[in-house]
């Protein structure tokens, strides 16, 4: 793919307390970090190590707030429901307005992003190939955007940045085996790597023989924090665009 998809989104955004209804300045905010890690235009790609800087990736996706909701008519893109839900977890009931949250919008159509006080999670996503109901990405509201509630070291906008990577069927760069050496995450550029990193390692950090440049703990698809993720890879980005041909074609007209 040479043209950029632009992605509609929709931001849920479930509150009980004034402090959850997070501004729209902070969605904005989320969707300028969005469009800048998913274009390689993000400031900090400059500290991508001199060795992984051919493979890092503009994956040639743009969001935005949608302009037209499901029946035609004119949307800010933002949908806010109030809740009398303390918190919600990874049950998948901010997802359903009968269950204190509020419903989906056409998962065909529209990135669904619901923003609530997720605990204990900063963010869960549903990869391609499941009900249409549930598909989408569930944020919490400290942990989303960049000011307003974001609390470091997850205010840099990154856990969304994660997450829309697993929508768009991205795995774990570790492989999800723990700390053993055998999990995949199906892509070759990114290095076997033993666990998830945490904080803010230094490079290199090495495990399962991958010396001398070690774990890609840059990336995105790691737990580091949000100051020290700032990488796709070349791989993942035609994984996702895999994703766009097949699962979620009905993003591409
Ligand atoms: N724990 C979450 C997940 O597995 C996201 C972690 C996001 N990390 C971050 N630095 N914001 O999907
Ligand atoms: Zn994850
Ligand atoms: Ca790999």
């Amino acid at each position: 793919r040479t043209e950029v998809v632009t992605i509609p989104v929709v931001v849920h955004v479930v509150h009980r307390t004034e402090e959850e209804n997070i501004s729209t300045e902070q969605i904005e905010s989320q969707i300028r970090v969005l469009n800048q890690d998913y274009r390689k235009t993000n400031p900090d790609a400059e500290k991508i190590p001199a060795v992984w800087r051919d493979i890092a990736a503009d994956t040639l996706i743009e969001f935005k707030l949608a302009d037209t909701d499901p029946s035609g008519a004119p949307t800010s893109g933002v949908v806010r429901v109030r809740t009398s839900r303390e918190r919600f977890g990874d049950d998948d009931a901010v997802k359903f307005t009968d269950k204190g949250g509020s419903d989906a919008w056409p998962a065909d159509r529209y990135l669904n992003i619901w923003v609530c006080n997720l605990q204990p999670w900063l963010g869960y996503a549903q990869f391609p190939g499941g009900a249409p109901e549930t598909d989408g990405v569930v944020v919490t509201y400290t942990a989303f955007g960049v000011g307003g509630t974001a609390k470091a070291p997850f205010d840099l906008g990154r856990t969304t940045t994660h997450e829309v990577g697993h929508w768009l069927n991205l795995r774990h760069i570790w492989g999800d085996d723990d700390t053993a050496c055998y999990g995949d995450d199906f892509v070759s550029d990114t290095p076997n790597q033993g666990g998830p990193n945490f904080g803010e390692p230094t490079f290199p950090t090495v495990s399962c023989g991958n010396a001398p440049n070690g774990d890609m703990f840059m990336n995105f698809m790691d737990y580091t924090d949000d100051r020290a993720m700032y990488m796709f890879t070349k791989g993942q980005a035609e994984r996702m665009d895999a994703c766009l041909a097949e699962a979620r074609s009905s993003f591409l007209d």
